[in-house]
């Protein structure tokens, strides 16, 4: 009787065993279907961030960052650098409070002339597009990294850039910028209609000021 269903269970088992198999052969088969239209999404995807990208201003993807996803992606710079204060350099120099800081910040490392002779500091834009693609930022650069894709993922990382000795404020997202330079336009308006002519021209210098930047952007 226990031989039996010894017998009874082995048999489920190798039955068991030959699904298993035969699902295997199966996915095997069927598989290479499905790469394809992961491909397929991954080129509408980055399609539709390089559209993006100039689209949405670092400082908008900034304003909803997340600083612990930005740690996350900083793994992909650790192979060369750290980021504590007073830490080695490695293949690439510290980032200690690199934010803000002229292009080439660490005393002492044998930075590319490249990277050298971009003029001004690390500012968001700056390092936006460094991250976006260093090679483009500074033709010659010495830092070997393709660069980020991601507008978002750039954004996070910032922000924990940032976070790492520097503490900059963050910029002003300009959606949030025109309503308010609106505001006071309407507000200088309403005063010259209480003043009289006299503060008319100032009031449309005002609005023309607060439109300019958002043209320009
Ligand atoms: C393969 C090694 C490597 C990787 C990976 C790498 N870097 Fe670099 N990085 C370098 C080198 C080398 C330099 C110096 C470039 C030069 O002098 O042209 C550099 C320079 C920099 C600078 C300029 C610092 C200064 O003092 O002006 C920043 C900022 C930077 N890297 C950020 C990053 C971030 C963020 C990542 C991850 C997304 C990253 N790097 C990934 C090697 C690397």
């Amino acid at each position: 009787m226990d031989d039996r269903s010894n017998t009874i269970a082995g048999w489920v088992l190798a039955g068991g065993i030959v699904a298993l198999g035969l699902s295997i052969v199966t996915g095997m088969y069927f598989h290479p279907e499905a790469p394809e239209k992961e491909g397929f999404a991954v080129v509408a995807e980055a399609a539709g961030e390089a559209g993006g990208a100039a689209a949405v201003p670092i400082a908008t993807l900034l304003a909803t960052a997340d600083i612990a996803k930005g740690e996350a992606v900083f793994k992909k710079c650790a192979a060369c650098h750290t980021i504590n204060q007073g830490g080695a350099n490695g293949i690439g120099p510290n980032l200690w409070a690199s934010m803000g800081k002229p292009h080439g910040h660490v005393p002492g490392f044998a930075y590319s002339d490249a990277l050298k002779s971009v003029p001004g500091n690390w500012d968001w834009e700056g390092m936006d597009k460094w991250l976006a693609n260093p090679k483009k930022y500074a033709p010659g650069t010495k830092m070997t990294f393709a660069g980020l894709g991601n507008p978002e993922e750039r954004a996070n990382l910032i922000l924990y850039l940032n976070a790492q000795g520097s503490n900059l404020p963050l910029p002003t997202p300009p959606a949030a910028e025109a309503p308010a330079a609106d505001a006071a336009a309407a507000d200088a308006a309403a005063a010259d209609a209480a003043t009289g002519e006299a503060g008319a021209a100032p009031a449309t210098d005002a609005a023309a000021a607060a439109a300019a930047p958002a043209a320009a952007k």
